[in-house]
């Protein structure tokens, strides 16, 4: 009797699948597949290598430093970078009193000693970079109502994160004819600029980099193209700026437990060498 029970609950079931199974695929075959202008003209990231990349890599601080004048001189105005203190920089090769010097071209919220009235004051290495909008709805206003997000962990927070970075900031262009004449309702809506690399392909962000913008110290390449690998690079430091230490305490480790078998392989042939097994 329980065994018949049993039988029929699982045919029950087994059933019930096999309906939801069969009614899924027809409205799958049935509907049409609907073409977007996002799903035809989203382009994957373009292809960029870093001296980060891979379990060997390690920050190439010469680069850090320029991606670090970009973010400065351009993006800063509009976009935090909540997560970095300035003593940080001290990883990119700079030394402490450059760092003190840095901090203090830079204004941070403060209190007046006096009134203990908010203002400002230049900061110092255990500031963090200040936010460039009191708060959302001054970024939403100045921003034609899109946030500018944070940068710190930008790179880890998109798929494939500094190529998109890279791809983004050098792949604005005009709407192609083609998109319009497929899609023309899709055109880019006033104030929003069109590059295949965004998901939806408009942005609230005008081109923020233009060939020659930045002048780098060390006299590197400051096309768009190369500024905005630089930046993407120190968008990878900021996300994680631990990485080339974790790639450091990595290898000894695997080493050691490379060793660590060998010896434990040859202590069991050792104890086992007169036994038949
Ligand atoms: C004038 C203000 C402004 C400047 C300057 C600016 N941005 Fe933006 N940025 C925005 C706004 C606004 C958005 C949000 C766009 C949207 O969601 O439509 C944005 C979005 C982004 C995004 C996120 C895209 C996504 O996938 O959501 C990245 C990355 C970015 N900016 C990087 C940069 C970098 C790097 C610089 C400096 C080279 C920079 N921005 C300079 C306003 C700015």
């Amino acid at each position: 009797m329980v065994r018949l029970i049993g039988i029929l609950v699982g045919l029950f079931f087994s059933g019930w699948l096999l309906v939801t199974l069969v009614v899924g695929f027809i409205a799958w075959a049935s509907e049409p597949a609907v073409k977007t202008a996002e799903h035809e003209f989203h382009q994957h990231p373009k292809e960029l290598s870093l001296a980060s990349d891979g379990p060997f890599g390690h920050f190439d601080t010469q680069q850090l430093q320029r991606g670090y004048k970009v973010y400065k001189e351009v993006c800063s105005a509009c976009h935090s970078l909540r997560h970095v203190a300035f003593r940080d920089l001290e990883q990119l090769g700079y030394s402490e009193a450059q760092v003190k010097a840095e901090a203090a071209t830079w204004q941070v919220p403060g209190i007046d000693a006096v009134t203990g009235e908010a203002n400002t004051r230049p900061g110092m290495p255990t500031d963090y970079f200040p936010k460039p909008f009191a708060n959302d709805v001054a970024a939403r206003a100045a921003n034609n109502n899109a946030i500018p997000p944070d940068l710190s962990l930008m790179a880890k927070a998109r798929h494939d994160g500094a190529a998109y970075v890279y791809s983004l900031l050098s792949g604005y262009q005009d709407q192609p004819a083609e998109l319009l004449k497929e899609f023309p309702d899709a055109k880019t809506p006033d104030g929003l600029h069109y590059n295949p690399y965004f998901a939806n392909l408009n942005l609230a962000m005008a081109p923020p980099l233009a060939d020659g913008q930045v002048t780098f110290d060390d006299g590197a390449p400051n096309d768009l193209d190369a500024m905005s690998q630089d930046l993407a690079a120190f968008l990878v430091w900021t996300a994680e700026p631990t990485l080339a230490k974790r790639h450091q305490t990595g290898w000894p480790v695997v080493l050691f437990l490379i060793i660590l078998s060998v010896l434990a392989y040859l202590a069991y042939r050792n104890v086992w060498r007169n036994e038949k097994h």
